[in-house]
């Protein structure tokens, strides 16, 4: 098992990752002082894979447990929903000591994380990542929210779990598009971090995708080391969390305007892609490393084109995305794999030249 420190003062926590560790769930949570009663909330289709598992090792711990399930979809990752979590964890006499378990991917996480930091102003929690996607970039650095109308996840609250146990056996479950999605964030990672890491992925990538033990947890103990360290020097995302987005300010815009047709993972990709090509437009980054990167993204099974799709609406999207500040849009561009940065100093007449290049 390979332990992740995540450095926040009172707030710092340990990710656990390993192959077939969820069943130390009740030790782990014993360790931590977390006495009694302990809720899971997950979705039907996890809750079959690995609940049992989870509940019987909280019930060896000695806890008295009850598994709260939520239908699977983003579309349940609501205000309705968190309110029905309220009104069972008060029926199942949950306490201000009681630990929340979010047991599944992103979506689990961000509204059981929600759920914690709002029942009682406050319960436990604890992060039981299921998802590629949820191990390498949701479950760590205490985002956690709800949508609402147009708000996507612009609900929510900063709050960090106890600990996160990410179990990479579970990956072995998990419908093939999802772990490709999921490699879009890994790829996210190295390029805006560590160029040793890109070079991993590139000779490794085939052992990914056969789901090799020691490969995935290198990739999750990699990426959470990364993200950790972003979080710690700015956790509640003012300035440098900023590069986390990453590909995002076109992946957002590519995903709206196909109406979310485009998978997550893949319109970061484009995103990625993009943001490369503005870069060495702008003479600000060799266009060498775009091939490395467009080279490595088709290698994983991402896109590294847009999708046939009026470049005017990607562009508006953009404006009206959070990211826009007095009208720039605002760009993470890489100078080089392993470093990027944030700038509002982009003209639209560049990005709309590289994204007609793309089409
Ligand atoms: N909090 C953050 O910092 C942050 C960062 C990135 C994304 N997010 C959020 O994460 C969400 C997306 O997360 P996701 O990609 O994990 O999607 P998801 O939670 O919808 O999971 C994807 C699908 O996989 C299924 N699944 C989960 N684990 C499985 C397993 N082990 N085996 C088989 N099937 C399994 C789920 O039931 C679902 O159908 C979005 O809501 C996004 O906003 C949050």
């Amino acid at each position: 098992m390979k332990i992740v420190k995540v450095r926040l003062g009172q707030n710092s926590y340990s990710i656990d990752i390993g192959a077939g560790i969820l069943n130390q769930t009740g030790q782990m949570l014993k360790e931590l002082g977390l006495n009694e009663k302990a809720v899971i909330i997950t979705n039907p289709v996890v809750q079959k894979l690995y609940g049992e598992l989870v509940d019987q090792s909280l019930v060896a711990a000695g806890y008295k447990t009850t598994v709260l399930e939520v239908p699977d979809g983003e579309k349940y990752k609501s205000l309705e929903s968190a309110g029905k979590l309220y009104q069972q964890l008060a029926e199942f006499g949950a306490e201000r000591a009681t630990p929340v378990l979010a047991l599944g991917g992103g979506v689990i996480g961000d509204l059981a994380g929600f759920v914690a930091a709002t029942y009682m102003r406050g319960v436990p929690f604890i992060q039981l990542p299921t998802t590629l996607l949820a191990q390498v970039d949701s479950s760590i650095g205490g985002k956690t929210a709800v949508n609402h109308g147009q708000l996507k996840n612009e609900i929510g609250a900063f709050y960090q779990p106890r600990v996160t146990i990410s179990d990479i056996a579970t990956l072995k479950t998990l419908p093939p598009a999802e772990l490709i999605s999921g490699l879009a964030e890994v790829i996210k990672h190295a390029v805006i971090k560590d160029e040793q890491f890109f070079i991993y992925l590139e000779q490794n990538l085939d052992r990914i995708k056969a789901l090799d033990d020691g490969v995935l947890e290198t990739i999750v103990m990699e990426c959470a080391q990364i993200k950790a360290e972003i979080v710690e020097n700015d956790e509640k995302d003012m300035a440098s969390r900023n590069i986390l987005n990453f590909g995002h300010t076109v992946g957002h815009a590519v995903e709206a305007v196909s109406n979310f047709q485009v998978a997550h993972g893949q319109a970061v990709a484009v995103g990625m892609v993009a943001a490369a090509k503005i870069a060495a437009e702008l003479d600000l980054m060799d266009s060498v490393n775009v091939t490395g990167l467009e080279r490595i993204l088709q290698k994983a099974g991402l896109m590294t084109r847009l999708p046939k799709m009026e470049i005017n609406r990607v562009i508006q999207t953009m404006r009206y995305d959070k990211k826009v500040r007095n009208d720039k849009i605002r760009f993470v561009l890489p100078r080089s794999i392993g470093q990027v940065f944030i700038t509002d100093d982009v003209s639209s007449t560049v990005v709309e030249k590289v994204l007609r290049e793309m089409l």
